[in-house]
This record gives structure tokens, C-alpha cells and sequence, in this order.
């Protein structure tokens, strides 16, 4: 099941440390090759020679080894799939907050493949503020977590926090690696943002995009496998996600090269960006006085990036684009699907609100070719990134 898959297990100091000893047979069993990394505090809850017995491979512990140093970046490029289990509090804050002071967080910062994380934590742990920021954290960096159970606790009690049976965790990890992972290998091109025109070194022409909606379906692309070109618009999102190589770019222009330069190698072309429609004919140098009453610029259409990619299109890509309409919403939409040669429109409706520019959530209807048309409810930017891939993989696989 799990053949020539590589799985890199990190184990932490908590009384659940004994059911990673499960996790890892049955991921050896399910013929995976697995490597331990542990915290030093685990070594007080299960011996590395049990889990170096089980995995087949020396269980790793300090950055120094014998008077040579653990190549913690080679280890976290070496894996399809990270899974620290469980996950302590006190490596959860640790992680949180970029901290580096043992070989499993070494490993952790330098992993470029998914990472899921099991907590096990008493449930007053579990429930305190800065468990839920920590947790939130390591979410927007894209780690996934395996949620907590109820049960006994450590503590005697019972309730929230009891890390999650082994098996649950095989199947979170199967998960990830064959049904999440369905863009492995694919190249995404994405454009995201507004463009600045210029007009002269002071003044441009501009929109209020984000960026938000374009950096969420990268994001999401990402977490599904997929090697992500994020050509970006002036916006002021910092953006650090594995698998997303951002280009900045400024103007329509200079977007539309960034594209013209990728689509030919792209599997996949989402352009969610806001680019101006028209830009200054002649651009100054000189930043321009106020010497006469009125004031005329000429405009001259910009290249469609959406429309020259689509004309490129070649069997086997996918170019998605959007419309931000105010009336007449769906016979426009439907009109781009067409003029643009495009496979998906992704509508939003200027009338909605919480829809559009600047806000953290949106509500969109999908107008695919093939005549499928879906509405959606008003979600997190985040739910409808991933919304959308999933129609994308849908019809990747039609
Ligand atoms: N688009 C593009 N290049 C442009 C303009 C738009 O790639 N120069 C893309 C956008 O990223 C979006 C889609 O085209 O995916 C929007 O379509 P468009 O017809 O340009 O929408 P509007 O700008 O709203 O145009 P209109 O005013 O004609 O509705």
C-alpha cells in the first residue's frame, strides 16, 4: 500500500509516545520505509531501540551523533510525508514560533513535503488560548492535524486531547499521500493581485485586489502537490508557503510576460488577478506639475492575458479564469467561458456581500465548459480555494 514511500516519524515527550511504536509497524508493514526522528524528552517515554528495532533504520535524537552532524535538510527533502506523533505542547509552541534547538525541529523547518501533526495534550492544555494560536499557526502554514480524540487522559480525567488511535492516523496518512495529493508532479500557473500603471514615478493606476482569493488557490494547489508559479500583483501579502514560488510583478505588462514565459509548461493556468484593462500611452518620467486646470491622460488597452493564453491552449491544459460582474452576472460569465477560450469561469457577484475585493470570504458560482454550473455558499477564502481546485482535479480526471 505503502510501497516506496518514504515517511519520516517524529516522536515527542508524551505518554502517547508509546502508540507511535504502533503507527510505525503498521507503516513498515504497509511496506513504507520509515525513519524516527526524536525529541530527547521522548527518550523518558519510549526507547529508541524499540523504534530503530521496528522502523529498520537507526532512530535520530541530537543534531550531533557521534562527532558528526545530522544533514536535517537532507532528511526533510528525503520524505513524501512528515508525521510528528504525538505532537507535545511544548514542541507545538515550538514549532509555532520557528524554534531550533533540537534535531526534530531542525528536520520540521527544513521538510519540504506535507507535514501532519497528531497532538496529545490533557484537555485543560488542549483548551487553553494559546494551544488554539499554536494549533491555528502551524494550520496556515499548511501542516495538517490529526484531531484530538476523547478519552482517558494521562491526567486521570477524561475528555479532549487524547491523540488519535494509530490506525486513524494510517488512514489520515493515506489520505494525503494518494486522495489529497492528486496534483503531485503538476505545474500550476497562477496571477494574483492588482497591477499599477504607471503614469508617471509617483502615480499609477491601481484596483483593490489582494491578492487574498489568488494566494488561497495557490495555497491549496500546493498542499495538493502541485509546483506552484504565483505571479503576483503589488499586494502587500507575504507569502511563504512550500511549493509556491512567487514572481512580483507590477504592471499588466510585466504579468503578462511572467505568463507568456510559463504557460507553454504549465498543466494548469488559474488567472484570478485583477489586472487593469487599460494603461497610460505614454508614461512620464518626470513626475507631472499641476500647471493646467484640467488634466487628460490617454489610455490604450492592455494585452488579455487570459485571452492570449487561452488562444495558446493546447490539449491537456486547463485555463481557469474569473468575473467580477455586478449585473447581467451569468450570461457574462458565460460569454468569458467562450471569448476567452477558457474550461472553468469562476463568477463572483459584485451584489453579494462578503464577496470580492479585500474581504476575507467570497461566494462564487462555477460556469465549466462542458455546461455544469455550480453556486456555492458564502465561505472562507480558504473554502472556496479549495472549492475550486476540487473542480479542477474533477475535471482534470473526467
Ligand atoms: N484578465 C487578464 N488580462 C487582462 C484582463 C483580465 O488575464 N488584461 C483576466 C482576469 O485575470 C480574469 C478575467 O480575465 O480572469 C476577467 O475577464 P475580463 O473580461 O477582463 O473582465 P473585466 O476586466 O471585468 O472585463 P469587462 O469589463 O469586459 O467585463
Amino acid at each position: 500500500m505503502f510501497d516506496g514511500k518514504k515517511i519520516l516519524v517524529g516522536v515527542t515527550g508524551s505518554i502517547a509516545a508509546y502508540k507511535s511504536i504502533l503507527l510505525v509497524r503498521m507503516l513498515v508493514k504497509a511496506g513504507a520505509e520509515v525513519k524516527v526522528v526524536m525529541t530527547p524528552a521522548a527518550k523518558d517515554f519510549v526507547t529508541p531501540l524499540s523504534l530503530s528495532t521496528l522502523s529498520k533504520n537507526p532512530v535520530l535524537v541530537d543534531l550531533f551523533q557521534e562527532g558528526s552532524w545530522a544533514n536535517h535538510v537532507l532528511l526533510g527533502r528525503w520524505a513524501d510525508v512528515m508525521i510528528i506523533a504525538p505532537l507535545s505542547c511544548n514542541t507545538l509552541a515550538k514549532m509555532a514560533n520557528g524554534f531550533c534547538d533540537n534535531l526534530l525541529l531542525a528536520v520540521y523547518l527544513s521538510a519540504t513535503c506535507p507535514v501532519i501533526v497528531a497532538p496529545a495534550m490533557d484537555e485543560d492544555m488542549w483548551k487553553h488560548p494559546s494551544t488554539k494560536t499554536n494549533i491555528d499557526k502551524l494550520k496556515s502554514f499548511g501542516n495538517r492535524i490529526v484531531p484530538v480524540e476523547k478519552g482517558e487522559l494521562a491526567s486521570g480525567l477524561y475528555g479532549d486531547g487524547r491523540m488519535a488511535e494509530p490506525e486513524t492516523i494510517f488512514k489520515f496518512v493515506n489520505d494525503i499521500l494518494y486522495l489529497d495529493r492528486a496534483l503531485a508532479g503538476k505545474k500550476v500557473l497562477i496571477t494574483a493581485g492588482p497591477t499599477y500603471e504607471s503614469i508617471d514615478p509617483v502615480r499609477f493606476i491601481g484596483n483593490h485586489s489582494s491578492g487574498k482569493m489568488g494566494v488561497a488557490i495557490a495555497a491549496e494547489m500546493a498542499q495538493r502537490g502541485a509546483n506552484v508559479y504565483l505571479v503576483l500583483g503589488p499586494s502587500s501579502l507575504e507569502i511563504n508557503v512550500p511549493g509556491v514560488f512567487v514572481k512580483r510583478v507590477e504592471s499588466s505588462e510585466e504579468m503578462y510576460e511572467a505568463c507568456a514565459e510559463k504557460f507553454p509548461s504549465s498543466d494548469i493556468a488559474v488567472m484570478s488577478a485583477a489586472v487593469a484593462d487599460y494603461t497610460p500611452i505614454s508614461k512620464s518620467k518626470e513626475k507631472i506639475k499641476k500647471t493646467t486646470d484640467t488634466f487628460r491622460l490617454d489610455l490604450a488597452k492592455t494585452k488579455d492575458i487570459l485571452k492570449s493564453l487561452g488562444q495558446q491552449k493546447k490539449n491537456g491544459q486547463l485555463l481557469i479564469g474569473f468575473a467580477l460582474e455586478n449585473n447581467n452576472e451569468r450570461e457574462y460569465a458565460m460569454n468569458k467561458l467562450k471569448s476567452k477560450n477558457a474550461d472553468m469561469i469562476v463568477l463572483n457577484s459584485l451584489n453579494d456581500a462578503g464577496a470580492g475585493f479585500g474581504h476575507d470570504t467570497n461566494k462564487i458560482t462555477i460556469f465549466e465548459k462542458n455546461g455544469d454550473e455550480i453556486a456555492y455558499e458564502q465561505k472562507t477564502k480558504q473554502q472556496v480555494a479549495k472549492d475550486i481546485v476540487d473542480r479542477i482535479i474533477k475535471m482534470m480526471y473526467a
